[in-house]
C-alpha cells in the first residue's frame, strides 16, 4: 500500500454543460471528494481534478435551443456547475474547462502526437450517431431506429479522420491482463474485457458537420471528436504537452478516474489506446459507478423527477447527502433514491447511532466532569475491547478506501459507533455516578476516546458534522489529519459547551423539490 508522502491523482468526469446538474453528477462528485479528503488526511499528496466539458454537437444544440451562442451558453451553465462544487464544499485543486486555452493546446498536441505516430488516418464515415451519447454505433447495434440503451440516433456521412483503433486489441488485452486492478468493480472489467476480445474497429475522430469543437490541426474542415478532446482534460490539467511539468512529474499517471458505467468504454478502452499510441502511459484505474434511479423510475425531464442537488442539500443538509449517497448504494451498483430512504438513513444513522452518541457522552462529560476530559483509571476488558475495536478502524478501513468501498467502510466505522451505544448502555456511567465516579471517569475517558476516532475517521464523509465533534472534543483544526489518529485525549484538557450534531428529520415536513 502507498505511504505518506506519495501522491494520489483522482479525477471525476468533467460534466457536459448541456443542462444544470443533477444529483448523478453531485454523487460522483462527492465520491472522488470524500476519497481525496481520505488521502489527503492520510498523508497522502493529493490532486483532485473536476470541470466541465464543453464542445461537441450536443452543447451547440443545447446552445442554438437556448438562442445563444455557445461561448455564452458554455460560459453560464459551466458557472452553475462551479457553483455546485460550491454547495458541496468539494475539495477539488483544479477545474478545468474544456473551452480553456491550456486545453485546447493539449488537445491538439495529443492529436499531432497520434498523427506522427502515424495512428491517424483520414478518410470518410458512414454510419450512426447519437449525440445525446455523443458516440458512434455500429449497424449491428441498433434496435428500432435507437442505440442500445434507448438514445436516438442519426446517420452520418462526412469526411473524417480515424485512429487505428484495431490496431490496439491485443495491447489493451495485454494491459489489462497485466493490470488486473486498472478497471473496477470486477464485473465491469469482464464486460469491457469481453467487448475488446470481441474486436475493435477503427474510430472516427473528428466532425465537419459542425464547428464547435477543437480544430484539428492543420485542417481546419474538422474539429475533433468531443470524446478524445475531453479525455485529455485528465493531462492538460497537470501541464501537458509539457511531460517535464512537475505536476505531470508527480502525478500522472491518474491513481483513478472515477467515471458512471455508461461512460466506462471511453475510459477504459479509448483512452488507455490514446495514450499509449501517445507514447503516454495509461492511468491506474478506471472505476465505474452505478446510476440512480428515482423512486424506482429512470431519472428524466419528461417525468419531472430530476433531483436537484442544490435543493436537497438545503432541505436536509450536506453532510447528510454525503451520507446518504455513500452509505446508501455499494459504490459500483445501481440505487435508487428515495426520500422514505434518505430520511430512514438520517434519522437511524446519522442523529439516532453517531449524532445522541457523542451528545449523551460529552453531556455528562460536560456535567459530571466539570466539562473537562476524565482522568482514566484501570480499564477493564470491556473498555481495552471498545478501544482497540476503534483504535484498529483506520487499518481497516485503508484498504477499503484504496479501492473505493465507500459503503463498507461506512459499515465498519457504524459497526463502532453502534457498539459504542451498547458500551454505554452496558456501562450506564450515570449510576456510576453517585456509586463510583472514578470508574464513571474511566468510562467516561475511554467512550470521549471512542468518539474521538470516530469523528477523525467520519471527516471524509461528514466533515461538516464531523469538524464539529473534533471542535467539541478541542482538537486542535491542524491535528485532524491520520498522523495525530493515535494522539489520545489529554485529562484535564477543557472541552467547549457540546450541542446536537446531526437533527432528526420529520417525515412530514420535509420535500425533496
Ligand atoms: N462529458 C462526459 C464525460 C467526459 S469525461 C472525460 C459525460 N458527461 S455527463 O455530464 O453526461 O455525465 C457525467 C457523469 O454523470 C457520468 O459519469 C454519468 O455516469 C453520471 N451520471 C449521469 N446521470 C446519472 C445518474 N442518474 N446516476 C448516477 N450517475 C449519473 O458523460
Amino acid at each position: 500500500m502507498a505511504g505518506r508522502g506519495s501522491s494520489f491523482y483522482v479525477t471525476t468526469p468533467i460534466y457536459y454543460v448541456n443542462d444544470v446538474p443533477h444529483i448523478g453528477h453531485a454523487y460522483t462528485t462527492i465520491a472522488c471528494d470524500v476519497l481525496a479528503r481520505f488521502m489527503r488526511l492520510d498523508g497522502r499528496n493529493v490532486r483532485f481534478l473536476t470541470g466541465t466539458d464543453e464542445h461537441g454537437q450536443k452543447v451547440e444544440k443545447s446552445a442554438a435551443a437556448a438562442g445563444e451562442a455557445p461561448r455564452a451558453f458554455v460560459d453560464r451553465v459551466s458557472q452553475r456547475f462551479r457553483e455546485l462544487v460550491e454547495k458541496l464544499d468539494i475539495s477539488h485543486d483544479d477545474f478545468i474547462r474544456t473551452t480553456e486555452d491550456r486545453h485546447i493546446k493539449a488537445s491538439q498536441a495529443i492529436w499531432q502526437a497520434l498523427i506522427d505516430g502515424g495512428h491517424i488516418y483520414l478518410g470518410s464515415y458512414a454510419g450512426w450517431y447519437s449525440v445525446r451519447d455523443e458516440a458512434f454505433y455500429a449497424e449491428s447495434e441498433i434496435v428500432d431506429g435507437k442505440e442500445p440503451s434507448g438514445a436516438p440516433v442519426e446517420w452520418v456521412e462526412e469526411p473524417s479522420y480515424f485512429f487505428r483503433l484495431s490496431a490496439w486489441q491485443q495491447p489493451l488485452l495485454d494491459f489489462y491482463r497485466a493490470n488486473p486492478d486498472f478497471i473496477a468493480p470486477q464485473s465491469r472489467r469482464n464486460e469491457v474485457m469481453s467487448f475488446v476480445e470481441g474486436g475493435l474497429l477503427d474510430l472516427s475522430v473528428s466532425r465537419t458537420s459542425f464547428s464547435w469543437g477543437v480544430p484539428v490541426p492543420n485542417d481546419p474542415d474538422h474539429v475533433m471528436y468531443v470524446w478524445l478532446d475531453a479525455l485529455t482534460n485528465y493531462i492538460t490539467a497537470v501541464g501537458y504537452p509539457n511531460t517535464d511539468d512537475p505536476l505531470y512529474q508527480t502525478f500522472w499517471p491518474a491513481n483513478v478516474h472515477v467515471v458512471g458505467k455508461d461512460i466506462l468504454r471511453f475510459h477504459a478502452v479509448y483512452w488507455p489506446a490514446f495514450l499509449m499510441a501517445a507514447g503516454l502511459e495509461p492511468p491506474r484505474r478506471v472505476f465505474a459507478h452505478g446510476w440512480w434511479t428515482v423512486e424506482g423510475q429512470k431519472m428524466s425531464k419528461s417525468l419531472r423527477n430530476v433531483v436537484d442537488p442544490f435543493t436537497l442539500v438545503d432541505s436536509f443538509g450536506l453532510d447528510q447527502v454525503r451520507y446518504f449517497l455513500m452509505r446508501e448504494v455499494p459504490f459500483g451498483n445501481d440505487g435508487d433514491f428515495s426520500r422514505k430512504a434518505l430520511i430512514g438513513r438520517l434519522n437511524n444513522d446519522l442523529a439516532n447511532d453517531f449524532g445522541n452518541l457523542s451528545q449523551r457522552v460529552l453531556s455528562m462529560i460536560a456535567r459530571n466532569c466539570g466539562g473537562k476530559v476524565p482522568e482514566p483509571g484501570a480499564l477493564t476488558d470491556d473498555d481495552k475491547t471498545m478501544l482497540s475495536s476503534a483504535s484498529d478502524l483506520l487499518g481497516r478501513i485503508r484498504p477499503l478506501m484504496e479501492t473505493q468501498t465507500f459503503h463498507e467502510a461506512l459499515d465498519v466505522i457504524w459497526t463502532v459507533i453502534r457498539a459504542a451505544n451498547s458500551y454505554v448502555d452496558r456501562q450506564a456511567p450515570w449510576a456510576l455516578k453517585k456509586t463510583d465516579p472514578a470508574r464513571m471517569g474511566t468510562v467516561l475517558w475511554v467512550l470521549a476516546e471512542t468518539i474521538r476516532r470516530l469523528a477523525f475517521l467520519t471527516q471524509p464523509f461528514v466533515p461538516g458534522g464531523a469538524g464539529r465533534m473534533l471542535d467539541q472534543l478541542a482538537i486542535a483544526d491542524d491535528a485532524r489529519d491520520f498522523a495525530a489518529f493515535d494522539t489520545a485525549l489529554v485529562a484535564g484538557t477543557a472541552l467547549p459547551a457540546p450541542s446536537g450534531i446531526f437533527p432528526r428529520f420529520a417525515e412530514e415536513d420535509e420535500a425533496i423539490a
